[in-house]
């Protein structure tokens, strides 16, 4: 069987770019332009990029992007006084606070400050329950990334199989949520699952985000199963003065040999989760609107 790898690059692009082309209604409508804040504490080299990135995206689908940087020595309550600004600012739709926070800050004070109807993360425990109840909310990035891929890939996933290994509230919980929402029967499998290679046996679908290198073998999967790999870990490096590879939670080369389709990393969930904050700020922005 040959694998179909999952262009995640190509389908963000082609996301960003329906967004972009939404845009003009909203101005035209709300007299102002989508505004997105991003909140960065500290120096955290990776976290720069990621929100230097977010900035530029958000500038390119034609929305407002305001970036709001704390020191490292910043409060809590300094944090929180700067999230109720946001909040009380009617030009900003989407508040973003970049994570982890520096040691000693609480993230759950912080994501509960941030106003629900703002919240373009989905991690306030509002959004997560609407989640839950099935109600319209405002869901988190990566995992409804992983979604329109699998749609675009399956169609329609009613009745189908579906393993998520891992339960962080941002990915995995979230995933299992959305997934049971498409009528598929749903494991939410992790570290403590008994016998894991035989459960993930069982599923058409494998979600995989649980941060370890190549944990999840080819052998563990079914013939014809579709994997999406959440996983981005660096692999030590084989050469001195060299970074290591890339590497996803799947061991790819022997998964190709069985699936049907298989998300490659970098470039198969990883783009999506910008050009989903992009759309969640959009969604946020008309429902604000009213
Ligand atoms: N840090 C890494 N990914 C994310 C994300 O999706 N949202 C936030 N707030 N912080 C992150």
């Amino acid at each position: 069987m040959t694998a179909e790898i999952i262009d995640g690059k190509a389908f963000a692009a082609g996301l960003r770019e329906r967004i972009a082309e939404a845009v003009p209604a909203f101005v035209e409508a709300a007299g102002r332009k989508p505004g997105l804040a991003v909140v960065l504490v500290g120096e955290d080299p990776a976290s720069q990029v990621y929100v230097g990135s977010k900035g530029k995206a958000t500038v390119a689908a034609g929305m407002n992007s305001f970036e709001h940087r704390l020191p490292e020595t910043a409060t809590q309550q300094e944090l929180i006084a700067m999230v109720e600004q946001l909040n009380a600012d009617d030009s900003v739709d989407g508040i973003l606070v970049q994570l982890p926070l520096p040691e000693g800050m609480d993230d759950k004070a912080v994501i509960a400050a941030i106003d629900p109807a703002k919240d373009v993360d989905g991690f306030h425990v509002v959004n997560a329950g609407k989640l839950a109840v099935g109600e319209d909310a405002l869901v988190p990035c990566t995992p409804l990334g992983c979604l329109m891929l699998l749609k675009d890939a399956l169609g329609d996933l009613s009745g189908m199989d579906a393993v998520v290994v891992g339960r962080s509230n941002i990915v995995g919980k979230p995933m299992a949520q959305l997934l049971l929402g498409e009528n598929c029967t749903v494991t939410l499998a992790h570290s403590r699952t008994r016998d894991l290679p035989a459960v993930v046996r069982r599923a058409d679908i494998v979600v995989a985000a649980v941060g370890r290198a190549e944990m999840v073998k080819g052998d563990w999967l079914k013939d014809g199963a579709t994997v999406i790999d959440v996983g981005i870990n660096r692999l030590a490096p084989t050469e001195e003065g060299k970074k290591g590879r890339l590497v996803g939670d799947v061991a790819y080369e022997e998964a190709l040999g069985h699936v049907k389709a298989i998300t490659p990393v970098p470039g198969g969930v990883g783009p999506m989760t910008i050009a989903v904050l992009l759309r969640n700020t959009l969604v946020a922005a008309h429902a604000r609107a009213g």
